[in-house]
């Protein structure tokens, strides 16, 4: 497969994960919205012979939105590139990778969100029209010509739509949000893993990384591989239940998958802050994390999972987070 891709736009999870990546529709597990819509639109796009409409994924990270544009590039018998909103600094960088493409080509931009306002004006005719316009010269004598660019696909990935400018967003003919996974889900993930890395792991093992996961198969398929070393190294090679457990448990990740970052912003929040409220940025500032990373990558997992509220004055833990800390005896009742 024809990828650009920078060292620096893809992240060394992804790169640990890309070999248990399903390549079908078929064998990609969960998300039954997304892959039940986009399956609808792959065959009816095949059937004419064009290219799929733009499509945007958006969710947390690690939801699977780079496998499922490499599925789309598979499932259409085309060629998929790679390349991230940091990644293409100018107008002409992106010129250049649209006008490399081949008929039907999906091009996946990540982190699209982060595309600079002059690179963004560039995809708006080549969504539209399958064109760029090309400014040549300067001053009095610049002119303007259009160069026509092979019909393509646009995958955009973000962590949050609401970061996409209108007429970015507008321009995508398929949106789709991916959901964290269920535990049932991730044990699924886990097992067709684990036969891919060729480790025996039975039920009751699968089922424990998989509450650990955060809802993330990426996370999933990370743990396994720690799981795998701990077997391997400290028991008999085989991941069940104790295994699972332990070796977790040595990576700090606790019983519902929270880690280290995680147990830092919620007891922060008990501590420093009363249990809140207490504004994105004050916390944020409080853990030492960046704000729009504490949004997009912590928030998203504890908030579906009860730990923290949003309020209109800010954050506030829930009781259910004290409960998990044995902190009972912290719950305001007024
Ligand atoms: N590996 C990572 N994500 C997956 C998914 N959704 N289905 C199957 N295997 C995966």
């Amino acid at each position: 497969m024809d990828r650009i891709i920078n060292a620096d736009i893809m992240p060394e999870d992804d790169k640990i994960e890309q070999g248990l990546r399903p390549s079908l529709l078929s064998e990609y597990i969960g998300q039954e919205k997304a892959k039940n819509n986009l399956k609808v639109f792959i065959e009816a796009a095949k059937k004419r012979k064009e290219s799929l409409d733009h499509v945007l994924l958006y969710g947390p990270p690690g939801l699977g939105k780079t496998t499922l544009a490499a599925i789309v590039a598979n499932e259409m018998g085309v060629n998929l590139k790679i390349t991230s909103g940091p990644a293409i600094e100018k107008p002409g960088e992106l010129a250049a990778i649209l006008n490399n493409l081949s008929p039907n080509d999906v091009l996946f931009i990540d982190e699209i969100h982060r595309l600079n306002k002059q690179v963004e004006e560039v995809l708006y005719p080549a969504m539209e029209d399958f064109a760029i316009d090309i400014v040549i010269g300067k001053g009095a004598g610049a002119r303007s010509i259009r160069l026509e660019l092979p019909k393509f696909t646009l995958i955009g990935a973000t962590t949050r739509a609401g970061m996409l400018t209108a007429p970015l967003r507008d321009r995508f003919g398929v949106v789709n949000r991916l959901e964290f996974y269920n535990v049932t889900e991730l044990m699924q993930i886990i097992i067709r893993s684990a036969g891919v890395l060729g480790v025996s792991i039975d039920d009751e093992g699968a089922l424990e990384i998989a509450k650990r996961s955060r809802g993330t198969p990426r996370l999933a398929n990370r743990f396994l591989k720690r799981v795998r070393d701990f077997a391997e190294v400290e028991h008999s090679g085989k991941i069940n239940y104790e295994v699972a457990k332990l070796a977790l448990d040595r990576l700090d990740v606790d019983s519902l998958g929270l880690d280290n970052t995680d147990r830092n912003i919620l007891e922060t929040m008990i501590y420093k802050f009363n249990g809140g409220p207490v504004g994105l940025d004050t916390l944020a500032a409080a853990i030492g994390e960046d704000s729009g990373t504490l949004e997009d990558v912590y928030e998203p997992y504890l908030i579906k999972n009860g730990f923290i509220n949003r309020t209109p004055r800010g954050r506030i833990v829930t009781e259910h987070c004290y409960k998990h800390f044995g902190l009972e005896n912290l719950i305001n009742h007024d």
